[in-house]
């Protein structure tokens, strides 16, 4: 276990907690991997101010607006303590508290061993049970047959397809638009 980690949540196998102002180059150096940002900016890096400037502080921001209950948050290997990359679950910034977007974004060292599922199902658990979240979606593009998948497991349901935005038009797969998955407190109790 890592000391003085401030957990969030555990798994099996993974821990999740809060960032800090500290985490920037773990946010860095996630987003510099093409593999990771392929269906996201085509494989573009963050620049790191806008990591250092931008993401992290409405990630820490996100605490104080959600009690730390609800935001993104940084997933580690329980064996090991390993940096994983981190998992969402946040409403739109003034939306209402019982919407809250699933999200994930894993190192590729960790990709293929069911973690995206395992930490996602915990989340959706937490969320459902503890938190008061009655709706739960996710967006994707159509093309990231990886995320589909995850989302595909946890039950949810395809609702609707999605414009892509003007800012990831060279994306590859654009052409084909998003995805969006929905999962309601009541399709989720009766899994
Ligand atoms: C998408 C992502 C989170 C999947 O993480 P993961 O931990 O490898 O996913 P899991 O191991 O839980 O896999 C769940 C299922 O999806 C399948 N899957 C995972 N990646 C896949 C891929 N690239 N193509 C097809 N299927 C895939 C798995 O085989 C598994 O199915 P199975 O149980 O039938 O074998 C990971 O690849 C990632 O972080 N990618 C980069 C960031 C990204 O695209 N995030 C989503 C943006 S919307």
């Amino acid at each position: 276990m890592i000391r003085g980690m401030d957990t969030y949540l555990e798994t099996e196998r993974l821990t999740l907690r809060r960032f800090t102002a500290d985490d920037a180059d773990l946010l860095i150096e996630l987003d510099s991997d093409p593999a990771v940002m392929r269906y996201l900016t085509g494989g573009e890096a963050t620049a790191p101010e806008i990591v250092r400037e931008g993401h992290l502080p409405y990630i820490i921001a996100g605490y104080e607006r959600w009690d730390g209950e609800l935001g993104l948050f940084a997933a580690y290997e329980r064996d090991g303590g390993a940096f994983i990359g981190w998992f969402c679950l946040r409403p739109e910034t003034d939306g209402p508290r019982e919407e809250a977007e699933l999200g994930y974004r894993l190192r590729q060292s960790s990709w293929g061993r069911g973690y995206a599922t395992e930490g996602s199902k915990a989340l959706l658990h937490k969320g459902f049970t503890g938190l008061g979240v009655r709706l739960v979606w996710g967006e994707t593009m159509t093309v990231n047959d990886g995320s589909r998948k995850v989302m595909e497991k946890l039950g949810m349901t395809l609702v609707g397809t999605l414009p892509t935005p003007p800012d990831m038009e060279q994306v590859e797969g654009s052409e084909h638009g998003g995805v969006r998955y929905e999962l309601t407190k009541e399709q989720w109790a009766q899994r």
